[in-house]
């Protein structure tokens, strides 16, 4: 079991939070997001998708972003690709990571990708094999890793199956997802320890939804099997606009809370996150934030009283 005590977040914000936003973000907002995310310390940043304009519209500018937000200070870009076209354009732009999403289930592959689960198998492989070939990391998602919303619940064994095949292939990091946020701590519990019975813990993340208000429990109970590594979105921003049921992500502000309360550091700094979630909450039009958010935002406003 590992000692390691820092928790390594990818931000997803602007992938798997603005992805199913029905109105349009301009580029410019999306900018000011990363950078004030980044400002924050969230320095990997899962930021958009190289996948068809027509089933996901909000993500069409994924080259300008990339290409504008590549060049910033100590920036990790990562970039969902379904397919070679989406590899190609990711690495065109100049990402730093690929991420492949290969579903758990037959059904859910199809609902998603409009592949098989079979099919979904091999385009992912060979979307980690085209990255490697330029010398690009992937991370390979396993999406309804615990429940699909169409198939029910899935058999940690076929879990296990496919994350070696990604490894396989090249994946250079695994990422469980809990894609509607159906687990509780001790399916998490289960799938990480059966996971690193045979896959080196830090290569495996786990992307966590907060649907059900067990985010948290769940987050800890992979810290608890050894997993440092987390997707999460500030202010809780996102859901899979493919998957009934996905409601938001994890917030990163609880996240951090969480992790640091316990002993772990995060390299995140949370006034700062606050002022990134109130800036992704304008831009959205939507009320943001973890379950800390409502805490936070009366102890700022007491300390700006008690400065005034
Ligand atoms: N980038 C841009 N355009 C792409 C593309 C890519 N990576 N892959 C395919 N396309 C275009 C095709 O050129 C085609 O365009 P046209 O209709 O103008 O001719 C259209 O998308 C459909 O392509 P096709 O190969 O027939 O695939 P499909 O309709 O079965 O769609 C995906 C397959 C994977 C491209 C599509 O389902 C997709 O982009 N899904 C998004 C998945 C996602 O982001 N989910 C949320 C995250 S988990
Ligand atoms: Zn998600």
């Amino acid at each position: 079991m590992t000692t390691d005590r820092q928790i390594r977040i990818t931000e997803v914000a602007l992938r798997d939070g603005l992805q199913g936003h029905a109105t349009l973000i301009p580029t410019e907002q999306k900018l000011e997001l990363l950078s004030l995310l980044l400002a924050a310390g969230l320095s990997n940043l899962e930021a958009t998708s190289f996948v068809s304009p027509k089933a996901v519209p909000q993500l069409a500018d994924a080259e300008e972003l990339i290409s504008r937000a590549r060049g910033l200070a100590g920036v990790r870009l990562s970039a969902l690709a379904p397919n070679a076209r989406g590899v190609e354009r990711a690495i065109a732009s100049g990402v730093h990571e690929v991420a492949v999403v290969l579903s758990a289930t037959d059904t859910m592959n199809r609902k998603n990708v409009g592949m098989s689960l079979h099919q979904a198998t091999v385009a992912s492989e060979d979307v980690i094999r085209r990255a490697a070939s330029h010398h690009v990391p992937s991370r390979a998602y396993i999406s309804v890793a615990f429940e699909c919303p169409f198939e029910g619940t899935v058999r940690p064994e076929v879990v296990v199956l496919l994350a070696r095949q990604m490894l396989e292939a090249g994946a250079t990091e695994l990422v469980i997802a809990d894609t509607i946020g159906a687990a509780g701590p001790a399916q998490v519990q289960e799938l990480c320890g059966l996971l690193t019975e045979s896959i080196p813990s830090d290569r495996i993340g786990l992307h966590l939804h907060d649907t059900r208000g067990l985010g948290l429990a769940n987050a800890w109970a992979g810290i608890s099997a050894g997993i440092r590594r987390f997707d999460s979105s500030a202010g809780g921003l996102g859901g899979c606009p493919f998957a009934p049921g996905a409601a938001g992500n994890l917030a990163t502000e609880d996240l951090v809370l969480m992790a640091e309360s316990g002993g772990y550091t995060t390299g995140v700094n949370l006034p700062a996150l606050y002022d990134a979630v109130q800036f992704a909450s304008q831009i959205t039009g939507r009320e943001l934030g973890g379950r800390s958010m409502s805490w936070a935002k009366t102890r700022r406003n007491a300390a700006l009283v008690g400065s005034s």
